[in-house]
């Protein structure tokens, strides 16, 4: 099988870091570029980290594009929307010691990036989408004609059964920037939803943590930081993949259980914005008044099979 053309857009951050390792170092994957957005930390650090973690995974030679720094509709500097530093630290990775990346940014913008990329594709590419919608959104509204290049949109955000991790309806990557959720998942694009569902599943062994650790590539000092982070962050001695597994998905889609539903992005409510309404009606007596699908949505992953996929990448 040929590689799969992808682009990623992200907001580094660990779990992004661990995903760009796993995409960097796959046979599977072809990355013709990664685009960065705000979302855990501020726009500047989230270029510095993912052009950190792609030199240590040996491939500088991937464009890196910053985007937007602020959610689509804001009106405010970025240091007024909520970051989740608390968890990645100030940093984005959790290693404020460690060297950053002296390379400079592709001088593109990320939607330009995506725009020139998409138009030369020799085949319909896949965005794999690790933060909040708002590049892809700004994406979807300023190139229309270019949406037929896009494959399908493979989305780290909201959940299906497991309400929010930012508000108790809101997952972050949604509810960071729902205005542009809602254009994303308005644009006709085929969507899988990567929820909450299956996002907390992929989790490694303690033994695999060592043995990623320790073998000697020149990204597993990284990695290795990365993932003792997480352990001491979360107490967690199988420390969770999260973007991670989104990435997995993509290269193995065959471990997902997914059913096609109709989602809409919730812009309203105190206690209710930025969440995934999935019309899960389909399945019931009522299925006659549910609304036609628009995403696939995850249900389930084999997440045993992601992990692994993730060590045995990245172990060689
Ligand atoms: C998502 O939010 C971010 O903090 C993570 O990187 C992930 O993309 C999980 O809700
Ligand atoms: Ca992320």
């Amino acid at each position: 099988m040929p590689p799969l053309p992808v682009l990623i857009d992200c907001d580094t951050g660990v779990d992004d870091a661990l995903a760009l390792l796993l995409a960097a170092r796959s046979p599977s994957l072809d990355i013709l570029g990664v685009t960065c957005v705000a979302g855990n930390i501020g726009l500047v650090a989230v270029v510095s980290n993912t052009l950190t973690v792609l030199d240590a995974a040996q491939r500088p030679e991937i464009p890196v594009a910053p985007g937007y720094d602020r959610p689509l509709l804001a009106g405010f500097a970025n240091s007024e929307f909520e970051n989740a530093s608390h968890v990645h630290g100030e940093d984005g990775l959790g290693l404020p010691d460690w060297p950053r990346s002296s390379r400079p940014p592709d001088p593109r913008h990320a939607i330009d990036l995506i725009a020139e990329i998409l138009a030369v594709a020799p085949e319909p590419v896949t965005l794999i989408a690790l933060a909040p919608l708002t590049n892809l959104a700004g994406f979807v509204q300023r190139h229309p004609a270019l949406l037929p290049c896009i494959a399908r949109i493979v989305s780290m955000g909201g959940s299906a059964f497991s309400g929010g991790n930012m508000t108790a309806a809101a997952e972050f990557n949604i509810g960071c920037d729902p205005e542009a959720a809602a254009v994303v998942y308005n644009s006709g694009v085929p969507i899988t939803l990567y929820g909450l569902d299956v996002f907390r599943q992929v989790t490694l062994t303690p033994a695999e943590v060592d043995l990623l650790e320790g073998a000697g590539q020149p990204w597993s000092p990284l990695l290795g930081g990365l993932l003792r982070y997480v352990q001491r962050r979360f107490g967690q001695a199988k420390p969770g993949l999260g973007d991670a597994g989104t990435v997995a998905a993509t290269i193995l889609p065959e471990t997902l259980t997914i059913h096609p539903h109709r989602v809409d992005i919730e812009l309203a409510g105190t206690h209710t914005r930025g969440m995934t309404v999935v019309d899960r009606r389909v399945a019931s007596k009522d299925a006659h008044h549910a609304a036609p699908p628009n995403a696939d949505v995850a249900y389930a992953i084999d997440a045993r099979r992601a992990a692994r996929l993730f060590v045995e990448t990245l172990v060689e």
